[in-house]
């Protein structure tokens, strides 16, 4: 029964005169007094749930909130993280194109290789049925004249043989230019500006018997003025009774001795050429001796230049007046 329901049967029987006034206000303010206690007691448990509900909801706050912080910061990592692999993923692609340029750049340049020897071993077998020598032949490319560009430079001597050959730039092709003179009558003269390569290209040539073809001069480098411009080529001296030349063979000085160390050759060796003269020169392909090339076409325009693809390239100019 409830406090009320108690209250109201008090209320009953005192009105019914079933108990006195005193035992009817005495009992009415015990049962009274115990529905507060009992509704403070429920208040107390309440107020006390109610704690404990709050304390539940800030933990839940505050975990959420750490997890709400969580979330962000892997969005964020993630958003870096992507750039990241868009970045490594550009760079890889770049690379990837960076190499395959340079496969493609090294199998453009094998393909040239393999057809520029080809075509060096096809005149190599066409010079070698030229000479019968009489010692091991030097080798060719390299430091020393290819096959390609001696072939055509021997065709023309045995075509036109010219009184006198000169070459600047002594080695391997004074002896294979000395076995083609002495078939033609030529005489072959090399400039050499080092004294050892001269010793060395004069006991090459002795051991061919073709001293009596080819004749070594050492001719060390020495400065030529021109125009206000200076070059350092083969001396002068060694020039002496140089006359009729047919075919020059341009070979040196080796770039190295400065910018454009051949051009000297034309200048001064043209005074002292055949009317009929053929320049071969040597290495055109190459970015100072292009300049040359282009030099000599504008201030020789009497000679015909004309173009070779090859190993290292070859220009050659000519003058037919016969
Ligand atoms: C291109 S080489 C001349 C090569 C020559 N016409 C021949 O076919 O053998 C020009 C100059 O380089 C020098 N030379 C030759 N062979 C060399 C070598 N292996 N190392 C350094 N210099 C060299 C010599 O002084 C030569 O006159």
């Amino acid at each position: 029964m409830s406090a009320g329901a108690v209250q109201a049967a008090l209320a009953a029987a005192y009105g019914l005169g079933a108990i006195g006034q005193r035992p009817f206000l005495s009992l009415f303010s015990v049962v009274a007094t115990a529905t507060v206690l009992a509704v403070f007691a429920r208040t107390g448990a309440i107020l006390r749930r109610t704690d404990r509900n709050t304390d539940r909801i800030q933990r839940l706050h505050e975990e959420l909130y750490r997890v709400e912080r969580r979330t962000a910061s892997w969005e964020e990592l993630g958003e870096s993280r992507h750039e990241e692999c868009l970045r490594a993923v550009s760079d890889s692609r770049a690379r990837m194109e960076q190499e395959f340029r340079l496969v493609e750049k090294r199998f453009s340049s094998l393909d040239r290789a393999v057809h520029d020897t080809h075509a060096q071993t096809e005149a190599f077998v066409d010079l070698r049925a030229l000479v019968q020598p009489r010692a091991p032949l030097p080798p060719l490319g390299g430091w020393a004249a290819s096959a390609g560009v001696l072939r055509p430079m021997i065709g023309w001597i045995l075509d036109n043989g010219p009184k006198t050959i000169v070459e600047c730039g002594s080695g391997s092709s004074s002896v294979w230019l000395g076995y083609i003179a002495e078939r033609t009558g030529s005489a072959v003269v090399a400039l050499e500006h080092d004294a050892d390569h001269a010793r060395a290209t004069r006991e090459l040539v002795r051991a061919h018997g073709l001293s009596d073809v080819v004749e070594v001069r050492l001719a060390p480098l020495e400065e030529w003025e021109s125009g206000g411009e200076t070059w350092r080529w083969y001396a002068r001296d060694a020039l002496e009774g140089l006359a009729e030349i047919g075919l020059i063979f341009v070979d040196g000085p080796p770039g190295a001795t400065g910018p454009t160390a051949r051009y000297p050759a034309l200048p001064l060796l043209l005074p002292l050429c055949a009317e009929t003269v053929a320049v071969f020169l040597d290495d055109a392909a190459r970015e100072q001796d292009r300049a040359v090339s282009d030099r000599w076409a504008a201030e020789f325009p009497e000679l015909v230049r004309s173009r070779h693809r090859g190993e290292k390239g070859l220009d050659t100019f000519m003058r037919s007046r016969t």
